[in-house]
Formats: C-alpha cells, sequence, structure tokens
C-alpha cells in the first residue's frame, strides 16, 4: 500500500464523500429556495461510490464521513454503507454520517446495523419558528424525535451549529446547554461562502472569536488539545463538563495539519475546501481496471493539493467557490 501524502507531507486519512446535493431542508445559508438540484444520471451509483471508498481506503482513508445534501434522501445510502461496512477494522477505523436529522428516527436502528457509531446532526435553532425560518421547513419536531432514535439506538451524536448573527446569535448559549445536558458534544460553525444562495451572508456573519468571548464572560472554557484533523478547535465547559467545538474557517488558519479531502456526489475530488483545484474520478471509476486507473488518478491528484485556504470577509457577498456545500459535503 502507498500512501497518499501530499506535497507538504501530509498524509490524506479522511475522506468526505457526497452521496447527493439533494435535501429535504433549505438552510437559508446554504442554498436558495428554489435550489436546483443536478440531473440523477450525473451522480455516482451506488457500485461507484463503494468502488470510490475501496480505493482510498486501500490508499489509506481511515475515516470515511459521509454527508450531502443530506445523506438519508439518497436511495441506495444503506446499502452502500453495509458495503463499506467490510473495511471496518481492515484499514477503516470508522464511518460516520452527517445528517440534518429529519429522517433519523427511521434510520437510526439501520446506521448502527451498518457499521455507524456517530453521527453528527445539524441544529441551528430549538425554536420551532426559528428553525423553520432557518431551514425553510416546519422540521424541527422529527430532528428531535431522530436524535432521540439515534441515542436509543446507540449512536454516539454530535451537534454542529451554524452561528448566526440575526437568526440565532441569543439562542447560543441555550443550545449548548441543552447538547451538554444530554451528553453531546456541540460544534459551532461560522458560516462559509460556498455556492450562491438568496441572501447577503455579510448581514449573517458572525464571528465566532465575538461568541466564544462572550461565552467566556460567564462560563469557564478551558482549551482541550484534541485536534480532528480538521478545522474544530475544542474547549471544554466547565459548568457543564461537555466539549465545545469551533469551526471557524474564516478567521483561523487550520491547514497545516489537514489530512482530509472531499469528494463531491459526481465524482469531483476537491483537495482543499477553499480552493476550486480538482480532479474528476469519475471516468478512473467507469475505466476497465477501475482499480489501477484509481490509483494513478490519486497519485496524480495528491500531486495538486494546495498548502491552504484563502477565504476572506470581503469573499462573503461573492462566493469563494461556485459549488454548494451541499454538492461537496460539508
Ligand atoms: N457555511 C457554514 N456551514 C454550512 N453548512 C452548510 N452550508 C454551510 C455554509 N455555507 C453546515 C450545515 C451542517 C454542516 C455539515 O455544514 O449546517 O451543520
Ligand atoms: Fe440541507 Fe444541510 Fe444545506 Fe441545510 S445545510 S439545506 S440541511 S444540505
Amino acid at each position: 500500500m502507498t500512501p497518499l501524502i501530499d506535497p507538504f507531507g501530509r498524509a490524506i486519512t479522511y475522506l468526505r464523500v457526497s452521496v447527493t446535493d439533494r435535501c429535504d431542508l433549505r438552510c437559508i445559508y446554504c442554498m436558495s429556495e428554489r435550489m436546483r438540484f443536478l440531473p440523477r444520471n450525473e451522480l455516482l451509483t451506488i457500485e461507484e461510490l463503494d468502488l470510490l471508498c475501496a480505493a482510498f481506503i486501500k490508499r489509506g482513508v481511515r475515516r470515511l464521513r459521509f454527508t450531502g445534501g443530506e445523506p438519508l434522501v439518497r436511495r441506495g445510502f444503506l446499502d452502500l454503507l453495509n458495503s463499506v461496512k467490510r473495511h471496518l477494522g481492515a484499514g477503516l477505523d470508522e464511518i460516520t454520517v452527517t445528517t440534518n436529522g429529519v429522517q433519523l428516527a427511521a434510520f437510526a436502528a439501520p446506521l448502527f446495523a451498518a457499521g455507524v457509531r456517530r453521527v453528527n446532526v445539524s441544529v441551528d435553532s430549538l425554536d420551532r419558528e426559528t428553525f423553520k425560518h432557518i431551514t425553510r421547513r416546519d422540521r424541527l419536531l422529527e430532528v428531535l424525535e431522530g436524535i432521540d432514535a439515534a441515542e436509543r439506538a446507540g449512536l454516539k451524536v454530535k451537534i454542529n451549529t451554524v452561528a448566526l448573527k440575526r437568526d440565532n446569535a441569543h439562542e447560543i448559549p441555550d443550545l449548548i446547554k441543552w447538547a451538554h445536558g444530554r451528553g453531546f458534544d456541540l460544534t459551532l460553525i461560522e458560516t462559509m461562502p460556498l455556492g450562491e444562495i438568496d441572501e447577503d451572508r455579510t448581514d449573517q456573519f458572525l464571528s465566532l472569536a465575538t461568541v466564544r468571548e462572550d461565552l467566556a464572560s460567564y462560563w469557564r472554557l478551558s482549551d482541550l488539545p484534541d485536534r480532528t484533523g480538521g478545522p474544530a478547535r475544542y474547549v471544554r465547559v466547565e459548568e457543564s463538563g461537555g466539549r465545545l467545538g469551533f469551526i471557524t474557517p474564516l478567521s483561523h488558519n487550520f491547514c497545516e495539519a489537514c489530512s482530509r479531502v472531499r469528494v463531491t456526489c459526481t465524482g469531483r475530488l476537491y483537495l482543499c475546501l477553499g480552493h476550486e483545484t480538482s480532479v474528476d474520478l469519475r471516468e478512473a471509476l467507469r475505466a476497465d481496471g477501475c482499480e489501477g486507473a484509481m490509483d494513478a488518478a490519486l497519485d496524480a491528484a495528491i500531486m495538486l493539493r494546495p498548502k491552504g485556504h484563502d477565504f476572506h470577509m470581503d469573499r462573503l457577498r461573492t462566493p469563494a467557490t461556485v459549488r454548494h456545500m451541499s454538492v461537496t459535503g460539508g
């Protein structure tokens, strides 16, 4: 096995795979109400997704995260997981899923049976009206039921919250109390300039440095060394005993130790979240002798990996990248 090592000496051990760009919510920071989704025939098939995962695992990927869009709306998603499961303990350490939770009540037990032990669930508000405003859908109750079901099924739940100046800034302390009270870690995410949306992002941008300062005025926050090879930094909230993460792509540089790459639902490999540099893997996946073609494509791709990203505040109005998070995977 030849590991995938980029020109800056970073090994790729983590892969995020978007299995669909579709979603049953329409979060205002993510997509427009009239989002146009890709024609289905442009998506990788379940078989191709399976080959793709195998090719990366063979080259040293130890952790896989499935995202979307919303992965639970992809037909055949459980079949994919039940196949990828064969790699667990044979190169692969874990399979995780990022979901909006809407359909989690039905999927929790099957996900556990397919080898998933942790899920990230996005919750931007616990207030039904606010949730409906942010996601443009009245589905908070289903999400909360989904979270209960996940817990019952034995899945470890982590909550992701996108920090929005106008819509949920005031609710952040309550969200943290709620999550920590239930034993869930919570990670706050700054809005990232990905893809065209209906709104002006600068109005909703909330710096997590400010949020952290605010929280630190009434809670004791202790820095934790935990790094996951990704952009999150963690603190322990001493009052609740829970972990709180901050993902600050705009105000913090996290590239030095980045071990992750992403593949879109159409099979395009992005070597960095903030760069357009990408390589199409679909052709290699469809080649006769796919294994050799994939190895060659990955060897060529890894050499193109940029050193770091360059999001800037002035880019919040015009997206740094034209692709949506729902295509690349959050
Ligand atoms: N900026 C920040 N976070 C985003 N997400 C989706 N789009 C964006 C964006 N433009 C979040 C989702 C989810 C996580 C995977 O990414 O809400 O919590
Ligand atoms: Fe769907 Fe996630 Fe985008 Fe919200 S942020 S619309 S849940 S893909």
